[in-house]
């Protein structure tokens, strides 16, 4: 099952109104990678948990066969906590064993091998670890050499730097677990708790401490340094037209119908379908979506998404994520003025 539910609070203005799950990362939504590494674990049953956001993402992944997968929709009330959603997903999930995966998390590895090693041994929770600078942010585990004895949800005194990834599997005894605890401080079913349950009551837990990196994409630096993480990798490609007045130096993705004119693209970037870049410098790490127009504007290390338009800005753009639809565009009638249309807890740096 796939966790596409829930609020989204720290990505707030994009999360008000779309699905934190669908933002794209190097052009493709987070979400998406998700279904990939359940996929590539040679799982074919997936279980997306859905809230309000439901309508959007049935229109992003549909029925699945894109991916080769079969795709069951479930609906949570409200975000009421992870294991909240597992026990709203019990009907989908059986009795059979599962994967939970967080549709905002990115792990580069996938969670193939975890997966075999999980059907080969006999234990009721494989959970991922991760090293993390900020530990308070995360579910925390404390272990015994390699026994977990604790797992805290966001503490604010961290028994270790060892987060919970967002990709657990489990056997059906998470369920009565779920059952079985009560809503944390912040009122939610936790999964960690739930765990704990496990491990209290004889349940054989094992935890596995990944290498490679993991992103949970809720905070814009993490978002930002996933799309950065994931365009170091592109290979070069221009399925679009790039004019004889411009020049596109390293990695950069030109995808179908795009134009870049009289404009400079130093990769890794990635410009999407139909996207126009006129007069305008592109630089490092920008991943621009479909239908978009950049133009006399210089933009770097930032994310834009479809159909936005970005024109005249005089100081360069930077660690930006700039949302659906947005304009930003820079006016010349008299009186010089600022003027804003945004949307609450929207954030605006001027020079
Ligand atoms: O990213 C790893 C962390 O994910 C773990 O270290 C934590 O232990 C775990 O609780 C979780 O923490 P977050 O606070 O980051 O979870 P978040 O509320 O962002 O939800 C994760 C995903 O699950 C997100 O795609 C939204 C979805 N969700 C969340 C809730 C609470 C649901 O579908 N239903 C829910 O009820």
């Amino acid at each position: 099952m796939i966790l596409s539910g829930g609020a989204g609070t720290r990505l707030r203005p994009i999360t008000h109104t779309s699905a934190k799950q669908l933002v794209p990362v190097a052009n493709k939504p987070i979400l998406f990678y998700g279904i990939e590494a359940l996929k590539e674990a040679g799982i074919s049953q997936i279980g997306i948990i859905v809230g309000d956001t439901e309508d959007e993402i049935r229109e992003a992944v549909g029925d699945g066969s894109a991916w080769g997968v079969s795709i069951t929709y479930i609906r949570q009330e409200a975000p009421l906590g992870l294991a909240h959603a597992v026990l709203t997903a019990a009907g989908f999930l059986a009795d059979t064993p599962f994967v939970m995966y967080l549709g905002d998390n990115l792990i580069k590895e996938g969670i193939a091998d975890f997966v075999d090693e999980f059907r080969r041994k006999d234990v009721d929770a494989l959970i991922l670890l991760a090293h993390v600078t900020e530990p308070q942010r995360f579910g925390v585990a404390e272990l015994d050499g390699s026994r977990i004895v604790r797992l805290v949800e966001k503490p604010e005194q961290p028994p270790s730097d060892l987060a919970l990834v967002g990709a657990y599997m489990f056997r059906p005894s998470i369920l009565e677990a779920s059952r079985s605890i009560t809503p944390s401080w912040r009122d939610e079913l936790e999964i960690t708790d739930a765990i704990q349950h496990l491990i209290d009551h004889g349940h054989r837990v094992e935890a596995h401490v990944i290498d490679g990196w993991w992103k949970d994409t809720g905070h814009l630096e993490d978002l930002l340094e996933a799309n950065r993480i994931v365009l170091e990798n592109i290979e070069a490609r221009c399925d679009g037209s790039i004019d004889a007045d411009s020049r596109v130096d390293g990695r950069v993705i030109v995808e179908e119908g795009a134009e870049v004119v009289r404009s400079s693209v130093r990769g890794p970037a990635i410009i999407g379908k139909g996207t126009r870049i006129i007069d305008s410098y592109i630089g490092p790490f920008t991943s621009i979506y479909y239908g978009v127009t950049v133009e006399g504007s210089e933009l770097e290390h930032s994310i834009v998404m479809e159909n936005s338009s970005i024109a005249n800005i005089p100081g360069r753009i930077e660690n930006s994520l700039i949302g659906k639809n947005v304009e930003i565009c820079r006016c010349f009638e008299l009186p010089k003025t600022f003027r804003f249309v945004l949307g609450d807890n929207s954030r605006v740096g001027l020079i």
